[in-house]
Parts: C-alpha cells; sequence; structure tokens
C-alpha cells in the first residue's frame, strides 16, 4: 500500500487544491457586473408539481442562451420553501430528453423515509412519468427546525453531469422559532446559489468529466456570472449554497470586513460568528448576514478569496452589492440563537478510511471508503434505531473531500491529523482545532487530506437504508459511496 506523503502545506492550501484547467480560453468574455441578480421564483403550495425538461436559458450577458437540464425550465430551479413540521407533497415530472435517462431527486439535508429520500438506484421516475415525493419536515422528530436545504439530481454514476447541467434548486424551512428572531425577513433574506461551470464559444457548457472532480472557469451566482444586486444601507440575510460539483469557495468581502455567519448546513447555530473568510465545500450552506450601513454610495465584493486569477480559474469577484438605498434598519442580530440538541453518549465507534486506487503514474482511478467502492445493496453500517453513534472519519488520500451523511444531521465532536498505527492503519494524531462555526448540527464536513473528523448522531424516527458519500460528485460517481442500514431495534 502506498501512502501519500502528508503535505507539509497550510490546511488550506490543501483544503482548496488548485487545479489551473487547461481548456482554450474560448469562452465569451463576461463584463464584470453587468447583469442583475436573479432571485430563483418561491413555491410555496404543500403540493407542487416541478417539470424537468431541457431549456435554454439565458446565463452569459451576451450571446446565445446555455442549452441545460432543469427544474421548470431555469437555473437554479425553483426555491421551495416550506414550513417545517407541515407535510409536502412535490411532484418531479420527467420531461428530459431521452439521454438523461431516469431521474431521482434527493431533497438534500432532509429527514425523510428512504423511499422520499431519492436514492440513487431505486424509486426512479422514467421518462414522460412523474413521482409524488412527501417529506414531512420533521427534522429528528421535531416539528420546528428552520433550516436551508437544497435538492438535485442523485442518479448514480452521472451526478455530476446531471448537476452540471443545472439540476439543483434551494429548499428551505422556515418554523416559528426562527421567524421570531428579529434577523432581517422578507426582500431582506436572499439566496445566493454559487457554481463554477465552462462555457464553450457558444455560451454551451459540454461536461468534462474528470476523476479528481470537474471545475469550471466561470463563477455563476443564482446562474449568472458577477452579477450586481442593489441593496440598502441595512442588514440582510444571505443563504449561500456551494452547487460546484468541485470546487470550493472561500467567502470575503472586498472591503475586508468580518461577515456574520448564523447558520451551518442543519440550521441556526448557537451564536453568531464573525469570520473574514469562509470556507465553503461542495453542498455545503452557509447562512451570514451582511451589514451595508455606512456604504450607501458605495459597492461592496463578494469574494472567492481562495480561487487564483489565473488564466482556467474563475475571477474572485463573485458579485457585486450596489448600496443605493437609503433604508431604516429594523433588523439586528441576537448574541445566542438557536442551543444545539446534546446527543447522548454514543454506544458504538465506526471507522471509514478514505482513499484512492491509483494507476502506475499515480493518478486516482477510483474514490473508495474502507477500501470498498460503493457497490449497491450492501450494507456497510448498521446502526440500530434510536441508538447514538460517533464515526470517524480518515482521508488518507491526496485530495480534500466533503462527506455528506443522508437522513441525520450530525454535530462534529473532534479533529485531527491522521497518524498511523504499527500496522499502517489511520489513528486520530494531533488534535486539530474545532472553529466555532462548526458547532452547530451539521450534515456535510470538509476533511482536508491528512486528516480526519469525529462526528456524533442518533438515528431517529426511520428505519431502512441511506446514502453517504463524498459530495465531490465526480468522486460520488467514482464510488466513494456506502450504504447505512438504519434497523429496528
Ligand atoms: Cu446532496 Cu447524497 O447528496
Ligand atoms: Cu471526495
Amino acid at each position: 500500500r502506498t501512502r501519500w506523503a502528508a503535505a507539509g502545506v497550510a490546511v488550506l492550501v490543501a483544503v482548496v487544491g488548485n487545479f489551473v484547467l487547461s481548456s482554450a480560453a474560448t469562452a465569451q468574455a463576461v463584463v464584470p457586473f453587468s447583469v442583475p441578480l436573479r432571485i430563483p421564483p418561491v413555491l410555496q403550495g404543500s403540493q407542487v408539481t416541478i417539470q424537468m425538461r431541457q431549456a435554454d436559458v439565458q446565463i452569459m450577458p451576451t450571446g446565445p442562451p446555455t442549452r441545460m437540464w432543469t427544474y421548470n425550465g431555469i437555473f437554479p430551479g425553483p426555491t421551495i420553501r416550506r414550513p417545517s413540521g407541515q407535510t409536502s407533497r412535490i411532484t418531479f415530472r420527467n420531461d428530459l430528453p431521452a439521454n438523461f435517462g431516469q431521474a431521482t431527486i434527493h431533497h438534500h439535508g432532509s429527514h425523510s423515509r428512504p423511499s422520499e429520500d431519492g436514492q440513487p438506484d431505486d424509486f426512479l421516475i422514467p421518462r414522460g412519468r412523474q413521482r409524488t415525493y412527501v417529506y414531512e419536515h420533521m427534522e429528528r422528530g421535531e416539528p420546528e427546525w428552520a433550516v436551508t436545504q437544497w435538492y438535485h439530481d442523485h442518479r448514480m454514476d452521472v451526478t455530476g453531469r446531471n448537476v452540471w447541467n443545472g439540476l439543483a434548486g434551494l429548499f428551505i424551512l422556515d418554523d416559528a422559532f426562527d421567524s421570531a428572531l428579529p434577523l432581517p425577513k422578507g426582500e431582506f433574506d436572499i439566496p445566493l446559489v454559487i457554481a463554477d461551470r465552462t462555457f464553450d464559444a457558444n455560451n454551451q457548457i459540454p461536461y468534462n468529466f474528470s476523476i479528481v472532480g470537474t471545475l469550471g472557469d466561470t463563477w455563476l451566482v443564482n446562474g449568472r456570472p458577477q452579477p450586481y444586486f442593489h441593496v440598502g444601507d441595512r442588514k440582510y440575510r444571505v443563504r449561500i449554497l456551494n452547487a460546484a460539483n468541485r470546487r470550493p469557495l472561500v467567502l470575503g468581502l472586498s472591503n475586508g470586513a468580518p461577515i456574520t455567519q448564523i447558520g451551518t448546513d442543519a440550521g441556526l447555530l448557537p451564536a453568531p460568528v464573525q469570520r473574514t473568510s469562509i470556507i465553503v465545500q461542495p453542498a455545503e450552506r452557509v447562512e451570514v448576514v451582511l451589514d451595508f450601513a455606512g456604504l450607501l454610495g458605495q459597492n461592496l465584493l463578494l469574494m472567492d478569496t481562495n480561487t487564483p486569477a489565473t488564466p482556467g480559474n474563475p475571477p474572485k469577484e463573485l458579485m457585486q452589492f450596489r448600496v443605493s438605498r437609503d433604508l431604516r434598519e429594523t433588523s439586528s442580530v441576537p448574541a445566542s440563537l438557536r442551543p444545539v440538541p446534546v446527543f447522548p453518549a454514543p454506544s458504538k465507534d465506526r471507522s471509514f478510511v478514505l482513499r484512492a486506487t491509483t494507476d502506475a503514474a499515480g493518478v486516482p482511478t477510483q474514490w473508495t471508503i474502507n477500501g470498498q467502492p460503493f457497490q449497491s445493496g450492501r450494507i456497510d453500517a448498521d446502526p440500530v434505531l434510536n441508538s447514538t453513534e460517533r464515526w470517524n472519519f480518515f482521508n488518507d488520500s491526496p485530495q480534500p473531500h466533503a462527506i455528506h451523511l443522508h437522513d441525520v444531521d450530525w454535530r462534529l465532536v473532534r479533529r485531527f491529523q491522521l497518524a498511523f498505527d504499527a500496522g499502517g492503519n489511520p489513528v486520530p494524531g494531533a488534535e486539530l482545532p474545532i472553529q466555532p462555526a462548526e458547532a452547530g448540527l451539521k450534515e456535510t464536513f470538509l476533511i482536508p487530506p491528512q486528516t480526519g473528523f469525529s462526528v456524533l448522531t442518533t438515528f431517529t424516527d426511520h428505519v431502512g437504508p441511506y446514502m453517504f458519500h463524498c459530495h465531490m460528485l465526480e468522486h460520488e460517481d467514482m464510488a466513494m459511496m456506502a450504504t447505512f442500514n438504519v434497523r429496528a431495534a
């Protein structure tokens, strides 16, 4: 067994693993901040139908539209916004072209029965057919749980292709607790779905699979490159999703001011956290409050401070806020937000080692969990209903990963550097700090190379099979996925 030497570089460098694409610079140049930000339409009904269809979407400011696979003809898809604790029936109709195949829609972050979870190879929607997913929106049996989730295609082996082509949208849950907080609301509560794509000279986005992960050369914010958005001189709640296949975001502001983070993948943090730089891996969400007070007449840029502005990489400027409206402040950020649920002590530990198989040149050929590629039907962990377990992940591969666990939310209890026992098995080494922004519940976790983490959860409410996998979509499609089956006590 070959083990990659731990890179003697700063964690951030390891996390972001910069790549320079060699693709010819054929795309049309984008004039920065020449298109307005779009806010996806919001669907609020308890029964809605979404049509999956091919559509020509005007993404670029100039030139032809981009042919995409969409939910309701737009990218990102409509935002589904529902009260938590109330049942939603969302019907998806597959009217996509034949080369798309069958659909499965994963409501990412939801605590749903296995049949409603959008599994990669089960309960599929053939072309010309529809299926109604029933979501109870009961997180851990709690009817009250506000959270910013999303939905996307999850088809076996081709999730990367399908999401790249446009199949992603936000799914927001509200509750009375969150709504009673004095946080910005209504038009001052905006979503940003951020994803990179590579455009050809005709503004098309042919999907080029890469086992390391497919990268784009243009950031899109709500489906547009470098949009501008008029804001007032007050606070805004901003719900950010990194919907990229592989590329991480490292968010910052052009004036270097700290950003107030209030939430994660799984709802509000216990308390707001001030951060000048926020890493958001694929599928992670952060909820932040941006305060434009005192900036009337000025522009503020939301930046990806990671990506080097070199050929083949997207520019660092994600979007521009134009502070053009003189408004009265009506909101504030409370000093404490929402207590984190406490899990009982774990009754079992499980360990998962993340590696790659490689060819003679050391190039990855497949991604594995505990030495195995994903196999449909094989149970890789079998927690008992209502039991609490601690799962330990060890990244013994040269790439960062973004581990996403379906069904339940988890609390991060430990981060560590990898060490190795006499048999060459990874074990927890030196402790690494847990960031205050990781104090809330989450379901998608960054794991830099040669590090590990431990998470805790209780498997409530539902029995049956669920997935856990890397959310770098080409890693997932190349087998870095496994099944846990919650069994009855
Ligand atoms: Cu968003 Cu199993 O994924
Ligand atoms: Cu991965």
